[in-house]
């Protein structure tokens, strides 16, 4: 029996990139999987692409909005793990130029977005169950300039699970912090630039490339299965930390 059968996942963000990747991990290895993102199209792509019949179900729902959760979480009914990789590109303007509304909607999006997640998934999260949240490599080496609302936000999410690692427990909250991985994400930030971008730093890094998705999903699969890990922050880089 494959490691994650009669599991329900719940993914926010599994309609692209790393949580598409986390998503496809899951279903290879026997989970029942919900993808979550505010984009049917989207949504409705991601399904082809894994191509996983009833074993995967897509639900429109963003994380910025109470209603839409409380709707989510009411029909997903009890579930093994939730994992949110969702977030959108972050502010990066030097911060003389700081756009305060672009920065009020990140935030919003990616940590006040958590907090409501996680409102609205302790109730019906199982007891030996556990949450996974996503920060970076930002937090670590951040961009100069204008790398420091991102590097709070995202140093923000291992401070944040030890806490609630402590107020949900037994069931688990873990983080994982990815160095630089290939994404639509990137499209978005660097566009054409972005070849260049990576093979800039492929060639720093102790890992010799970028990340794909792929390579990133077992830290979260890894932090589903192991029952005995809370509070913790994986890094899964390349060794971009230590560069
Ligand atoms: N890629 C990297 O190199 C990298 C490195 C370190 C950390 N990270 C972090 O990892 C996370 C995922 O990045 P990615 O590269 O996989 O990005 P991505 O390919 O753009 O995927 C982001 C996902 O989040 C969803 N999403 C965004 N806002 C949402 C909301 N309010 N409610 C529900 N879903 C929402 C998107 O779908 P919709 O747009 O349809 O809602 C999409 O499915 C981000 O937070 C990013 O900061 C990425």
């Amino acid at each position: 029996m494959a490691a994650f059968t009669g599991q329900k996942i719940i993914v926010v963000g599994g309609s692209s990139g790393i949580g598409l990747g986390v998503a496809r991990a899951a279903l290879e290895n026997g989970a029942d999987v919900v993808i979550v993102g505010r984009s049917p199209d989207k949504l409705r792509a991601a399904e082809q692409s894994l191509d996983a019949g009833l074993q995967v179900r897509s639900v429109v729902a963003d994380m910025t909005e109470e209603a839409d959760l409380a709707r989510l979480f009411q029909n997903a009914g009890a579930f093994d793990h939730l994992v949110s990789t969702a977030g959108t590109p972050p502010p990066g303007d030097p911060i003389e130029r700081t756009d305060m509304a672009m920065v009020r909607r990140f935030v919003d999006n990616k940590l006040i977005g958590a907090v409501m997640l996680a409102k609205h998934a302790a109730a019906t999260l199982r007891r030996d169950g556990s949450m996974i949240f996503t920060s970076g490599i930002n937090k670590d080496r951040p961009p100069i300039p204008g790398g420091a609302v991102v590097s709070a936000i995202a140093g923000s999410f291992g401070f944040f699970a030890r806490a609630l690692a402590l107020e949900l427990a037994p069931r688990r909250v873990n983080i994982v912090s990815p160095g630089w991985v290939d994404t639509p994400m990137w499209d978005e930030i660097v566009g054409e630039a972005k070849s260049g971008f990576f093979a800039g730093m492929a060639g720093r890094l102790p890992a010799g490339r970028i990340a794909t998705p792929a390579d990133v999903a077992p830290a979260y699969l890894y932090l589903m299965q192991s029952a005995f890990t809370t509070g913790e922050t994986i890094h899964i880089d390349g060794g971009h930390c230590l560069i």
